[in-house]
């Protein structure tokens, strides 16, 4: 071999290498995602992408409680159905939609975020604080299907609490 030869089954060697820790990389994250149910399969293939990148949905359009209440919410089919009455109505994850509406059941959709029954959590205080969405929910618009972006661990809370000067005392998340 020439050392031209040498160099580029060199390159080549690297330029795979590369491309194969990606690749594990990758398959380790979904399995790990998959595993820990941080990004559960939804009765309803919903894509945030979509609503929210492309079309510029605001996230309180349908998860209108997030200002006011505890909950955020998520939106009655009713909403949906404003736009997909007519919208790519011919599509399998469409007529799903549609059939919920038509025999009036709600979609059940299953929860991505959870915390236990004795933590005290309230979005209302956070957004009011101008605590954005990302900085608990990661890039939304982003993800075609939602995934678990934080651990929801106390630790976690109460680093934010120390950095952004919250309270930090038992009483406030243990009621
Ligand atoms: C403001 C209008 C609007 C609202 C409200 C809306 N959608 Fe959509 N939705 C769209 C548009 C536009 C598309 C893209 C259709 C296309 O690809 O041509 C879309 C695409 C989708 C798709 C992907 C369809 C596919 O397989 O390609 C699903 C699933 C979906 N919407 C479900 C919902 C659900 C569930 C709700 C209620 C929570 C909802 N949408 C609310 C406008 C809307
Ligand atoms: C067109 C309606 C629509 C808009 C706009 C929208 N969402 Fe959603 N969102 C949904 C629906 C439907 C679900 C339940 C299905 C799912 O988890 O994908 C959901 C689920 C979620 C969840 C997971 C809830 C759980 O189960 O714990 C989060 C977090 C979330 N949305 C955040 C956002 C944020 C942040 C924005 C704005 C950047 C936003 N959403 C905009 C309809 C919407
Ligand atoms: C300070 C962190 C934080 C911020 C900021 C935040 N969330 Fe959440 N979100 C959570 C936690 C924690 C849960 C689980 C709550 C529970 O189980 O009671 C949750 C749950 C949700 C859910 C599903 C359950 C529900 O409450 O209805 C949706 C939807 C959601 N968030 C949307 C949003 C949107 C939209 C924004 C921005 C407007 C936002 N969140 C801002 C931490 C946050
Ligand atoms: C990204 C930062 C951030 C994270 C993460 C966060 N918080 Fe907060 N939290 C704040 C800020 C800022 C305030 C202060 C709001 C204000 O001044 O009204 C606050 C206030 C609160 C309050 C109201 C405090 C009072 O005055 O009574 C509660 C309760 C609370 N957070 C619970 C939680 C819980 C439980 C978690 C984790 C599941 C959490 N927070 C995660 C930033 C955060
Ligand atoms: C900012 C919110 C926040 C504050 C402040 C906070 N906690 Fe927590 N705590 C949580 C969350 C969220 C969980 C549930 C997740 C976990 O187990 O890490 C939790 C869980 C716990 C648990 C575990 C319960 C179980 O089922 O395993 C104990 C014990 C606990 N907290 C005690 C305390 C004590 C003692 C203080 C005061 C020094 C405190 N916490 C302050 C948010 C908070």
């Amino acid at each position: 071999m020439g050392t031209g030869e040498v160099r580029k089954t060199v390159t080549l060697l690297a330029v795979s290498a590369y491309f194969g820790v990606l690749l594990l990389g990758t398959v380790g994250l979904w399995i790990s995602w998959h595993r820990a149910g941080l990004s559960p399969d939804q009765p309803i293939a919903f894509p945030h992408t979509i609503h929210v990148s492309k079309l510029n949905l605001p996230c309180n359009f349908c998860h209108i409680f997030v200002d006011r209440s505890k909950h955020a919410g998520a939106p009655p089919v009713e909403k949906c159905m404003s736009c997909h009455r007519t919208i790519a109505t011919e599509r399998e994850e469409i007529r799903k939609l549609t059939r919920h509406y038509e025999e009036k059941k709600p979609i059940e959709w299953n929860r991505v975020y959870s915390l236990p029954e004795h933590v005290y959590f309230s979005h209302k205080r956070h957004v009011k604080a101008g605590v954005d969405c990302k900085n608990c929910h990661g890039q939304v618009g982003a993800m075609e299907k939602i995934r678990r972006v934080s651990s929801l661990k106390m630790g976690w809370c109460v680093s934010c609490h120390r950095a952004r000067g919250a309270p930090r005392d038992c009483a406030t998340c243990h009621k």
